[in-house]
């Protein structure tokens, strides 16, 4: 059984569509030990408590400065000792002891293509503005791990999504998510939860 932290900073639809395909056998040999939020106001932690799934709150504004976040941070997910960590809409900097100790085993969702719209500054709803402005015509969703820089670690799937005439960055966001984030996430988690992804030498291997 893969037991996942999922880590989540808003809304929470990627969480939801995890619990989703948990529910409908998508998902298996897979158990969320806990959700993890920096925002108080997440609706994810709500998703969470609704499924008796520990709902944790870790905020970097309630420590002194962002090393003492990022040690306690790492502390917390220590003690939680998941298999896989998943950034699932999560918009907080990994701490780069938390890659260390977790090398491998951190997955994250990115609403681009990667490298396209990708690193600094591109997040959430901003990443679809600047797909807006432009003006490509592909966009898309990526799965990766997770390495010490933002954005770069081996991709694990990639889906393309048509930019379509009169888009807003709401309307494209909930294109790219529907047609690929909300498949491309649950899955990547059952094929490592089954053992259909290996990395080697800083390259996904598999199925995919
Ligand atoms: C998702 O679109 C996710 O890909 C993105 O934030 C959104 C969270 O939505 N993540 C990033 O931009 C990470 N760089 P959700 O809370 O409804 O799943």
């Amino acid at each position: 059984m893969l037991r996942i932290v999922v880590c989540v900073s808003g809304g929470g639809t990627n969480l939801q569509a995890i619990l989703d395909a948990m529910d409908s056998g998508l998902i298996t040999n897979t158990e969320i030990i806990a959700v993890i939020s920096n925002n108080a106001g997440a609706k994810a932690l709500d998703r969470a408590r609704a499924r008796n799934i520990p709902a944790i709150l870790m905020s970097p504004k309630a420590y002194p400065d962002r090393e003492a976040f990022n040690e306690a941070f790492t502390a917390r997910m220590c003690e939680l000792a998941p298999d896989l960590v998943v950034l699932a809409g999560f918009l907080v900097k990994i701490p780069v002891q938390m890659v260390e100790r977790f090398g491998g085993r951190i997955i994250n969702i990115h609403p681009s293509l990667i490298p396209s719209f990708c690193g600094v500054g591109y997040y959430g709803l901003k990443v679809h503005e600047k797909v807006l402005e432009r003006g490509v015509k592909i966009t898309g969703a990526t799965v990766h791990f997770i390495n010490e820089e933002m954005d770069e670690g081996p991709i694990i799937a990639q889906k393309a999504v048509t930019v379509e005439e009169g888009d807003t960055p709401e309307l494209l966001q909930r294109r790219v998510m529907e047609q690929a984030e909300w498949i491309l996430l649950p899955k990547a988690i059952d094929d490592i939860a089954n053992g259909r992804i290996k990395v080697k030498d800083g390259k996904v291997y598999g199925c995919l």
